[in-house]
């Protein structure tokens, strides 16, 4: 089983996206160069904390990204760096058809995730077991658009079909990484739904429901693997949840007001700080 190939996100894809079905987009001359730019800041980042000359092709074990510690470090910068300069909410943006651009919203700022290559996955910080976005407040009728930083090489995520629409019990606050993803009660559940291993190339984007359990594959690779990702949804479903009408400037912009930002307005409108978050809430 694979991802069903698209070239744009139209409102059909992201229907049939909301009933389970997962999408792949090849990657583009666009897509390749927002992966390169953001590992282009990684390897900066690396570089400023860990005084090892790093490159954007050279973000290995080599350069420390595999202590927990490190990556903590790397981990804060880019939230600093990524809110001040946001450069791929438009980008993503962009993925979206016009037509069915207006009617949706999309998150306005993510930093990326990076997953450092499994020794012993389950201590690295960011391997996510088995979880659903949905479990921590998205609509379960969010997309989520997941853009590949590094080659298929690391691996990418499975996907575990026909697992919308199932409530499964979990638990958080259990280990580094089940504070912030959350953990089935019971592991075993996930063995009744087909996992899709998705291992997407540098540039390729996949697209699938936020109430689709989902985990992180092992990164057996020798480099950090690195992925961004950001959430669409319908203006209608958001504005009838309470938490999302009131958060919508919060957390979403409509997609039109961010394809029509100009650079320094983007900055401001995209950038994860209390100004701009009393700003959005106009929009
Ligand atoms: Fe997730």
């Amino acid at each position: 089983m694979t991802p069903t190939v698209t070239t744009s996100i139209t409102e059909d894809v992201f229907q049939r996206a909301l009933t389970g079905e997962v999408f792949i987009m090849r990657c583009t001359d666009l897509s390749a160069d927002v992966a390169q730019v953001v590992r282009w800041r990684i390897a900066r980042i690396f570089t400023k904390i860990t005084s090892i000359p790093s490159s954007a092709e050279d973000i290995t074990a080599k350069t420390a990204s595999v202590r927990p510690d490190v990556i903590e470090k790397v981990n804060r910068r880019l939230r600093i760096s990524f809110s001040r300069w946001p450069i791929s909410a438009k980008y993503f943006a962009t993925l979206i058809s016009d037509t069915c651009a207006k009617s949706k919203l999309i998150q306005r700022f993510r930093y990326p995730i990076l997953i450092p290559p499994s020794v012993d996955p389950v201590e690295w910080i960011e391997f996510s077991p088995p979880h659903k976005d949905s479990w921590y407040g998205y609509p379960k009728e969010t997309v989520n658009l997941w853009l590949a930083c590094s080659s298929a090489k690391e691996a990418g995520l499975q996907i575990f079909l026909n697992s919308i629409d199932t409530v499964m019990r979990f638990k958080t606050g259990l280990g580094k990484n089940a504070g912030v993803y959350g953990t089935l009660e019971e592991p075993k559940v996930c063995d009744q739904f087909p996992p899709m291993k998705c291992t997407p190339e540098t540039g390729e984007v996949l697209i699938f429901c936020t109430d689709a359990l989902h985990s992180s594959l092992p990164n057996t690779g020798l480099q950090t693997r690195i992925a961004i990702d950001y959430r669409v949804i319908d203006r209608r479903v958001a504005s009838k949840r309470s938490q999302w009408n009131n958060g919508v400037g919060r957390f979403f912009l409509p997609v039109t007001t961010v394809l029509r930002c100009p650079p320094i307005l983007e900055s401001i409108l995209l950038s994860d700080n209390p100004v701009s978050r009393r700003i959005t809430q106009f929009y």
